[in-house]
């Protein structure tokens, strides 16, 4: 079955291939040094001249100028009517009456010391965050509750967050009503 032309044929298409890659993967580089060479003012080894234009074109810029909402705005044409919705999610853990379930009571939570609520056993991940952002202004709380994992590493609310800066507004304007 096998004879010689077989396997050198083969070979030759395996190495062929392998040659193609090769000077694909070359063309490749080459392109990107060419254009990094002319954004690149700071960087000095060739790994970071093509990472860092990367970095600076792809979500970087982006994702910056959406963490910067202004969530001053957002919170002034809050509704608070939807906001009480959104604490639909939050009721399984959190009272508004002034006692404490599996969460601490968040009545008069705006403008409160982080972790204040004396008799509730937080974690050490929020009072550690009460040594960092002592108080739960409208924006932390708001940081908070889009991402608490993220804010507070190793927080035992189990919560995946809110990621939409409306429903946060809503519920931060609701729990102002809350005190
Ligand atoms: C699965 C239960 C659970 C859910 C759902 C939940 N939380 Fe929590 N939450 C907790 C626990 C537990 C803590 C205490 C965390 C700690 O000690 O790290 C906490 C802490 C907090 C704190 C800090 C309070 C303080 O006194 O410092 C805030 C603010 C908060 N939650 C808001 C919310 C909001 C708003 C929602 C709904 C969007 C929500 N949580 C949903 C369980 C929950």
């Amino acid at each position: 079955m096998f004879n010689t032309m077989t396997i050198t044929k083969t070979a030759g298409a395996l190495i062929g291939s392998l040659l193609s890659l090769l000077l694909l993967f070359w063309a490749g580089s080459a392109l990107f040094h060419v254009g990094a060479s002319e954004g690149h003012a700071e960087g000095e080894g060739h790994a970071q001249a093509y990472t860092i234009p990367v970095e600076d074109a792809g979500g970087g810029g982006e994702a910056a100028a959406e963490e910067q909402i202004d969530f001053g705005a957002l919170l002034a044409a809050a509704d608070p009517a939807k906001g009480e919705k959104v604490f639909g999610k939050c009721k399984a853990c959190h009272k508004i009456d002034g006692s404490d379930g599996t969460g601490p009571h968040l009545n008069g939570v705006v403008g409160r010391p982080v972790a204040s609520v004396s008799g509730f056993n937080y974690d050490d991940a929020m009072k550690e965050h009460a040594a960092e952002a002592p108080e739960w202004t409208p924006e932390a709380l708001q940081a908070f509750l889009a991402d608490p994992k993220g804010i507070v590493p190793g927080t035992k609310m189990s919560f995946a967050g809110l990621p939409k800066p409306e429903d946060r507004a809503d519920l931060i304007a609701f729990l102002q009503t809350q005190n």
